[in-house]
This record gives structure tokens, C-alpha cells and sequence, in this order.
């Protein structure tokens, strides 16, 4: 696949949902390609968000790629119905089945690209049996429910052993980092291997969303290039 070096992923929980559309316009004008669809069921996580229907909704409403990120139990239930809402990418948690492999397997099969998640709590191993069949891995760098939280660095660590985890064994996943993302460590993610950085707060709650997510990416892709 054809992936730009550092992508940007807008994370709609921060946004103004009664301006849905005018949010997703300024994201889009400020260079997005993606959009990070947090859904939340409120067991899994101790947060509600949102459904099936909103992907629908924003499917018609946009052509930027749908990165649903599942918080939610038992995600395999729920794969084939956001698969056919219009989500490009849809990550499961490995803490939130014991099914994983099949997750991530009915994700392909439904025609979207699957990816592995992992809270700060787990360990980069916890997926060495599922790296192979990854098109994208999550790190989670905080614990998930809500948005605004503090970074935990510890993020950086599993990034690069995910890059190196790649590099060693030929997998083709993209390594994506989610949680407290801003322009202070967008160059050292970028740095760490990140090839996508989830930014909600920092997008929408700046002020100025277009000049956000160029800022997140000018950062990101700066650091990118001067990578050894
Ligand atoms: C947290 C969500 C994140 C969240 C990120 O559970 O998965 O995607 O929206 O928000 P910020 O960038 O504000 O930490
Ligand atoms: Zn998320």
C-alpha cells in the first residue's frame, strides 16, 4: 500500500458534534487524509460515545479514510456492521476479546483494514501471534475512555519495538499512537517509528483546526525525514 510517511488522524471526540460537518471540513482543509472514529460502549471503557449510524453519516459526508478504534467488548460482534457503515480501518483491543485472531480476521474479510490495539498496560508481546495479519498495530499512550488525557511515554518504548518487530520478521503493519498527541511530541513519536498520530484535543480544541493538523504533520514529517 502507498502510505505517506507520517499521517495525521483527527480524533472526532474532541470536536464540536453539533458542527460535525464544518469540523470535518477544516481538517480536511488543513491536509487530513483520515479521521479516528472513537466508539466507546461504556463497559469496555467508562465512556459513551457514538455508533454504526454516525460512521454511516460520515461515510456520506466525507472521503476521508475511517479509522474506527473500537472500545468496546466482544468487538467481533460488531466488526461487519461498522465494515459496512463505510470504516476504512477498524481496531480491536486485545484486551477486549479473547478471540482476537478471529477479530482481526472477520475485519479483513469484511474488507477493512485490521489492526491490533494495546493499552498502556500491555505489552507489545501480548500481539506476537497476531503481527502477521495486522495492517495497522494501536498503541495506546493513555488508558482509553476519554479525550484530553496526559501522554504516557511509555508509548515510545513499544513503538520502536514494534518498528523493529517489522523490520526483523517483514510485516507490513503501520504503526498508529493515540492519546495526548500534540505539536511537544509529534517529532519524538514520529522519531520513535510512528506512521500515524491520533490528535483530538489538539485538533479541535486549538482554535484553529486546519492550522493544527499541519502543524501535527509539518512536525511529525520534519522528524521523519531526519531519521537515521
Ligand atoms: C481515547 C481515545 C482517543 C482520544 C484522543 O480513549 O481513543 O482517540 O480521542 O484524544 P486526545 O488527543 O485529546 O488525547
Ligand atoms: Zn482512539
Amino acid at each position: 500500500m502507498n502510505h505517506a510517511p507520517v499521517e495525521i488522524a483527527p480524533s472526532i471526540l474532541a470536536a464540536d458534534f453539533a458542527r460535525l460537518g464544518e469540523e470535518i471540513r477544516a481538517v480536511e482543509s488543513g491536509g487530513a487524509r483520515m479521521l479516528h472514529v472513537d466508539v466507546m460502549d461504556g463497559h469496555f471503557v467508562p465512556n459513551i460515545s457514538i455508533g454504526v449510524p454516525v460512521v454511516a453519516s460520515l461515510h456520506k459526508a466525507t472521503s476521508l479514510l475511517l479509522d474506527v478504534h473500537l472500545m468496546i467488548a466482544e468487538p467481533e460482534r460488531y466488526v461487519e456492521a461498522f465494515a459496512e457503515a463505510g470504516a476504512g480501518m477498524i481496531s480491536v483491543h486485545q484486551e477486549a476479546t479473547p478471540h482476537l485472531n478471529r477479530a482481526l480476521s472477520m475485519i479483513r474479510e469484511a474488507g477493512a483494514e485490521a489492526g491490533a490495539v494495546i493499552n498502556p498496560a500491555t505489552p507489545v508481546a501480548a500481539l506476537s501471534e497476531v503481527l502477521s495479519i495486522c495492517d495497522h498495530v494501536l498503541v495506546m499512550s493513555v488508558n482509553p475512555g476519554f479525550g484530553g488525557q496526559k501522554f504516557i511515554p511509555g508509548a515510545c518504548e513499544k513503538i520502536r519495538q514494534l518498528k523493529e518487530l517489522r523490520a526483523r520478521y517483514n510485516h507490513a503493519y503501520r504503526i498508529e499512537v493515540d492519546g495526548g498527541v500534540d505539536s511537544g511530541n509529534a517529532a519524538d513519536l514520529a522519531r520513535a517509528g510512528a506512521d500515524i498520530l491520533v490528535a483530538g484535543t489538539a485538533v479541535f480544541h486549538s482554535g484553529d483546526a486546519a492550522a493544527a493538523v499541519r502543524r501535527l504533520r509539518q512536525s511529525a514529517v520534519e522528524a521523519f525525514a531526519q531519521k537515521v
